[in-house]
């Protein structure tokens, strides 16, 4: 029987409210079409998307926006005039879903070459049905049988619109896809925008990037295989001079891929922004046999009037209903311990015994050994892919640790990594083709591994079979599913070479395949997508994870900036966050226990520094922080986040508050990076209480001023703020506002 936990009872509270409002919403019908103007319009939460079929049978674009009223009149569409004799009618109508052909210049969002020759597509409409939230459009092209079903959902709490593309081939010949992507999505004509967007490197991840959109190309892509630390597939457009967290109109999107992708942003000689993403035509090639078909990954749109703080709200209240595999509603996650940071690969049965005790005493819930278990493993140069449990080790295989863990009242999880290997391990001495690899090249090595190719039916087969057997053997609640390093020589020689780009389509799939089998037959089981920290987070993989590894950069003041970028597309819920050592590996800076559990209390809770070293006054610290975290963690990570001072651009201080679905409860956590010239620490105005109701503030960590009321209005905690009392270096306070 797997070990049982005793958050699962109360995760099973919160959801109603959620729930409710799902279903309540869900009654609308939000999908109308206009046989007179031809106009598709899609309407929830606030929200207007509408396009149509013009005069030349093309779907183009007509509105998205803030919600117009039902009887508003749509202009039908129709094709604008030539701009000039180098910008022809086809180049400047904005299009819903362009094939390369018939004179187009910006990005098409499909391109493909006939065995002819014929490089022209043309998507004229044909037919469309719509099923309750979802409509798909037929679109084919004006001469040959290539059919493309455009798929839209809306989604009726948030108004996100959920759009993919199906391409078949009904032509009595193979075409070579070349591009494919999800969507275009066009913005309102304005020359006012300008588009943030996520970048980073290993230790660096989800740092915010402003810039104006001009006339040209922007390019947010990645060209290595999965989703990656330098670009994360969300973007966001806001219009005007001055948008800021909680006002104006925003436009957000976030691709739900985890392979090579790429969304470009563009503003064309009329002064028009498309947004076109979906795989990365970088090095593609998909052959479609007639009869087959293809279907892009999804790329998901949505729209806020509140500025850039409500968009993430509106996106993290979507994740937790209807993208991670435990929605409508996610249970709370477990506060965890990991060992990597602790023993890194010396892990042995007593030395995780002895951690594992540590850990139970302080109110962890969930112990997982990292890295170092199994095979030949003692450093990282040998063992991946040779998934036996290391018998020096491990003498009685992991029962008797696992059976330890339970004994402590926690569940257990293991570090997997499952799609590489080291040349030194057996499973590469005996099958050296299972490796993406050029034949006669050079494979390159990236931390001594190489990265087996999951497109294959037998690695697949492979995977699939250690894990099954891994969770089918053990008691394992959790897998930290890693992956340590991005493609190179992406050959695939066993199939004919004008089959092998769709490795970039079917290593993708056979992943989620496998996380979904595994789900399917171990529903008990939990799994984190970690990638050398951030490098594999999109709406892909979350729909068969549930939590994530943001970075390895555990610093907790460069975790501050790190959660603030992340937070931007995906919500605390998933954002695990460990306490680790101090000084810690990455800048070698010192900070408080506290200051480090405040750091992470604004995620998912974990602790990953060698309790070992600690000493009684960070035990009873942590215990303490562990047990306030547990009263306020539903309000963290199924509540509205407001940012309300950011740590970017190197401000001294930030701040976060959390306010649960029924605005009972709030956490703020405030953040002083450095006190100078005397100055007080900034008055904190909270967002998103109920103005009428009555908060009582306690302290979690920290002070406020003296004169600061007990309990107060949630208008008086709005208006006339809250005075912390913070003074120093890397300094931090945190309080919870409950309605009495
Ligand atoms: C990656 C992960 C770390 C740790 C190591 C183990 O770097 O991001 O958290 O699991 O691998 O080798």
């Amino acid at each position: 029987m797997l070990h049982r936990h005793p958050l699962r009872h109360a995760a099973l509270l919160i959801p109603i409210a959620i729930l409710a409002a799902v279903s309540s919403a869900q009654k609308a019908d939000s999908i109308h079409y206009d046989e007179h103007t031809r106009i598709f319009r899609m309407d929830a939460a606030d929200v207007t998307y509408a396009f149509g079929v013009n005069n030349v049978e093309e779907l183009e674009p007509v509105y998205w926006g803030r919600a117009v009223a039902a009887n508003d009149p749509l202009p039908a569409p129709h094709t604008m005039p030539e701009a000039s004799s180098n910008d022809s009618a086809p180049t400047v109508t904005p299009k819903e879903y362009a094939g390369w052909g018939g004179g187009l210049y910006p990005e098409p969002a499909l391109k493909v070459t006939f065995p002819d020759g014929n490089r022209d597509l043309v998507l004229h409409y044909v037919s469309h049905k719509i099923n309750g939230d979802e409509l798909i459009i037929t679109v084919k092209d004006i001469e040959r049988a290539v059919f493309v079903d455009l798929h839209y959902s809306i989604d009726p709490a948030t108004g996100i619109i959920g759009r993919w593309a199906v391409i078949e081939n009904k032509t009595s010949t193979p075409i070579m896809i070349e591009a494919a992507a999800a969507a275009t999505w066009n913005l309102p004509r304005d020359t006012d925008y300008s588009l943030r967007y996520l970048t980073g490197r290993w230790a660096g991840e989800w740092q915010l990037q402003k810039q104006a959109i001009l006339p040209g190309e922007t390019v947010l892509q990645s060209k290595r295989g999965s989703t990656s630390h330098q670009n994360n597939p969300w973007f966001a457009i806001e219009r005007g001079e001055h948008p800021d967290e909680e006002s104006g109109d925003v436009w957000f999107g976030a691709l739900a891929w985890s392979g090579s992708w790429r969304i470009s942003v563009e503003q064309d000689q009329l002064q028009q922004i498309r947004v076109t993403g979906g795989f990365n035509p970088f090095d593609f090639g998909y052959k479609l046999a007639p009869g087959k078909q293809l279907e892009t990954p999804k790329f998901f749109g949505g729209y806020s009037h509140e500025g850039i703080g409500e968009a993430s709200r509106i996106l993290h209240r979507f994740e937790l209903t209807k993208v991670l595999p435990q929605g409508p509603m996610p249970k709370p996650r477990p506060v965890i311990y990991n060992s990597w940071e602790a023993t890194e690969f010396h892990v042995d049965e007593p030395g995780q015994s002895a951690l594992a005790e540590k850990a139970a005493s302080i109110g962890v819930e969930r112990f997982i050994m990292d890295d170092g278990w199994f095979g030949q493993r003692k450093d990282d140069h040998a063992g991946l892919g040779d998934w036996y449990v290391n018998k020096e080790k491990f003498p009685n295989g992991l029962k008797p640790l696992i059976d330890k863990v339970h004994s402590l009242n926690m569940d257990f999880g293991l570090w997997v990594e499952p799609e590489m290997v080291n040349p030194d391990s057996d499973l590469y001495r005996k099958h050296p083709d299972w490796v993406l690899n050029f034949p006669g090249r050079p494979r390159t090595e990236g931390r001594n591994q190489l990265v087996l190719n999951l497109a294959r039916k037998d690695v697949r087969d492979y995977v699939y079979n250690f894990l099954d057997d891994l969770l089918s053997h053990n008691q394992i609640a959790f897998l930290k599913w890693d992956y340590n390093r991005n493609w190179s020589e992406p050959g695939w020689p066993a199939v004919a070479p004008d089959d092998q780009k769709e490795v970039y389509v079917e290593y993708t799939r056979n992943l989620y395949g496998i996380l979904a089998e595994l789900r399917a037959k171990h529903p008990g089981v939990e799994i984190e997508s970690c990638a050398s920290g951030g490098g594999r987070v999109d709406l892909g993989i979350l729909r068969y994870t549930d939590e994530v590894w943001p970075s390895d950069n555990t610093d907790a003041f460069d975790r501050l900036r790190i959660q603030d970028g992340f937070t931007y597309a995906y919500t605390p819920e998933v954002m695990m966050a460990w306490v680790t050592d101090s000084p810690g590996w990455t800048n070698n800076r010192t900070t408080s226990v506290a200051y480090r559990f405040l750091s992470s209390m604004q995620g998912s809770l974990g602790v990953g520094a060698n309790l070992n070293k600690w000493g009684p006054e960070d035990f009873a610290t942590a215990k303490q922080l562990i047990e306030a975290y547990k009263g306020i963690r539903e309000t963290v990570q199924h509540g509205s986040l407001y940012r309300l001072v950011s740590p970017r651009d190197g401000s001294e201080t930030s701040v976060t508050e959390s306010v649960s679905s029924d605005k009972k409860q709030a956490a703020l956590f405030t953040f002083l990076h450095s006190s100078t010239m005397n100055y007080p620490y900034p008055r904190v105005f909270l967002r998103g209480l109920d103005p009428k109701t009555t908060y009582a503030v306690t302290s979690i960590y920290g002070r406020l001023s003296k004169d600061t009321p007990t309990s107060a209005s949630g208008s008086y905690w709005m208006s006339h703020g809250v005075d912390v009392e913070l003074k120093g270096d890397f300094q931090t306070a945190a309080f919870r506002f409950d309605a009495k």
